[in-house]
């Protein structure tokens, strides 16, 4: 039996819908923090179990059964290294024998301040013994995309990611390398560095707004201090928020999302979702 934490999540419903595809759905179970959003996995045809991070117990008691575990790494920055190590620990207690967990690129190096709580989860991860494959997702190309409207409406892409190259991938290909290694055979032990296949530019993803809408949308680079100001002033974030995405822009001017190894395409065996594709869906 395969369970997947944050199921009702973005990513773990589209992990959801990967694995019906790829094994009975009976074998398949989505776990989720608030009984209120069980039904959004109830209505894929997979059984939801309640678990929530900060209740160690009913991890435990979702995982009866369970042989494969897909942890979705919290959406709760800050608070995930102690949550991550709780269903580390319900694991191991429940005898899973294969953990998956979405960490981020290169989170052994990385410079971003998101990477830290992912290099202690892996670190736990190996401390606690059970067989684990590890899938070190880049970003989102929907954390880009879902500002396109805005782009047009507009005339300007802001951030502060300089020339820095992105390999991007949509969540529908993180879903389905997910999906891949809990239902394959000779992943356990692996670390994949999964990106996408294009590496662009914000400018380039300026230009393929202003492209496909038809309107002038120009890329507007700023330091790492503007752009906060500007996420929190104009954006309205709020400052934690805010400081993470600026910290994460001024790291991927230096690099910090770029991935030319094309390990996700060959591991889902297609090629990744492209810029120009995700730009359409999000117009
Ligand atoms: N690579 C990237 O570009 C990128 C971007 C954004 C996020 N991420 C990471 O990837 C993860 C998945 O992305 P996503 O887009 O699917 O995020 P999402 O839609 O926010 O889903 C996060 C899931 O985690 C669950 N969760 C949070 N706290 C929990 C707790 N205490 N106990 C149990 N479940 C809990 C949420 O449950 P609720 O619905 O109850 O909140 C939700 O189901 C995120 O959580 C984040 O760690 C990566």
């Amino acid at each position: 039996m395969i369970a997947v934490t944050g199921a009702n999540g973005q990513l773990g419903q589209l992990v959801l819908k990967a694995l019906q595809a790829k094994t009975p759905e009976e074998t398949i179970v989505g776990l989720v923090r608030q009984q209120k959003n069980e039904e959004v996995v109830t209505s894929l045809g997979v059984e939801a179990r309640h678990a929530d991070y900060n209740q160690p117990a009913t991890v435990r008691d979702a995982l009866i059964g369970v042989t494969k575990l897909l942890l979705i790494s919290s959406s709760e920055v800050g608070s995930r290294a102690s949550q991550h190590k709780a269903v580390i620990n319900a694991a191991k207690d429940s005898g899973v024998e294969l953990l998956v967990y979405t960490s981020l690129l290169r989170a052994d190096t990385s410079p971003m301040i998101l990477a830290q709580e992912h290099k202690e989860t892996e670190q736990m991860i190996k401390d606690s013994g059970i067989q684990a494959v590890i899938l070190r997702n880049g970003w989102y190309t929907e954390n880009y995309t879902q500002g396109a409207a805005t782009a047009v409406a507009t005339g300007a892409v802001v951030g502060a990611a300089g020339e820095g190259r992105l390999n991007t991938a949509s969540r529908v290909d993180y879903a389905e390398a997910a999906a891949v290694v809990l239902t394959t055979q000779g992943h356990a032990g692996k670390t994949y560095e999964l990106a996408g296949d294009e590496a662009y530019t914000l400018a380039d993803f300026a230009a393929e707004i202003a492209r496909q809408s038809g309107k002038p949308v120009q890329y507007q680079n700023q330091s790492k201090e503007s752009y906060l100001e500007f996420l929190t002033t104009v954006a309205g974030l709020p400052q934690p928020f805010a400081e993470i995405l600026a910290d994460s822009d001024a790291c991927a001017a230096e690099g910090a999302l770029a991935d030319s190894s094309k390990t996700l395409s060959k591991l889902i065996d297609r090629p990744a979702t492209s810029l120009a594709e995700s730009i359409s869906a999000s117009l």
